[in-house]
């Protein structure tokens, strides 16, 4: 209870703080499992059930531009096009990372906080700061041909979770 008293005067000072307080943004995939997972459950699987329209994401009802549609819904402040993009981009990721790489590791976003880091536009281990594309070709059990794949999703979550 206290803890997500905390959680929600935190979230709210930083959504009215907006972005010149926090350079580079919040924790994408904490603001959504803290604002939206309670409704809507897992981001990835939600993502994967929305419409798609020329390559963008459409509101079912009533018929629309999602953007226009998550600035009015559950505030996110200046998050609504990152959030918007990180949709975008769930959407046409098959849930593979969930199915081959979460029961040793937990999920892509809990791992990539913990785990990955950003340095400069690369994305490192954070323990030692190999890269990430070096590690997976090393780890044993992913085949050579599903690196590119796996690069680009934990790419993909890390710059999510760690914003710059
Ligand atoms: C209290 C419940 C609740 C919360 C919290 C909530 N939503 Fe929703 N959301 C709904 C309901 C109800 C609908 C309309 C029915 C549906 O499409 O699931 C909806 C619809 C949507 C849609 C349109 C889905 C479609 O297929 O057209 C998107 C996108 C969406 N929500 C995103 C979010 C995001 C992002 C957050 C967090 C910032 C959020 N929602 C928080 C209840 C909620
Ligand atoms: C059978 C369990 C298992 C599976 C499945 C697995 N891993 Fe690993 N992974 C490990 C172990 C053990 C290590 C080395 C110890 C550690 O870093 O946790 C490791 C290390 C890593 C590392 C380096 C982390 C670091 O900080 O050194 C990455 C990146 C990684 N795994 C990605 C993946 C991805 C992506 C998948 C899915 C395609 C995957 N792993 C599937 C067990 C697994």
């Amino acid at each position: 209870m206290i803890r997500s008293i905390v959680a929600c005067s935190l979230v709210g000072w930083l959504l009215v703080a907006g972005p010149t307080a926090i350079a580079g943004g919040l924790d994408l995939h904490w603001l959504w499992d803290d604002r939206c997972a309670e409704c809507h459950g897992h981001a990835g699987d939600f993502a994967r059930r929305l419409e798609r329209v020329d390559g963008e994401l459409k509101v079912r009802h009533p018929i629309g531009d999602m953007r226009e549609f998550l600035r009015h819904h559950y505030p996110v402040g200046h998050e609504v096009d990152a959030l918007y993009r990180m949709l975008k981009a769930q959407a046409v990721t098959p849930p593979r990372f969930q199915a081959e790489c979460q029961p040793c590791h937990g999920s892509a976003a809990a791992f990539a906080r913990r785990r990955l880091a950003l340095r400069g536009d690369e994305v490192v281990l954070a323990a030692g700061g190999r890269p990430l594309a070096t590690a997976l070709r090393d780890h044993g059990v992913i085949d050579t041909d599903d690196v590119p794949f796996f690069r680009a999703v934990l790419e993909r979550v890390a710059r999510e979770v760690h914003r710059q």
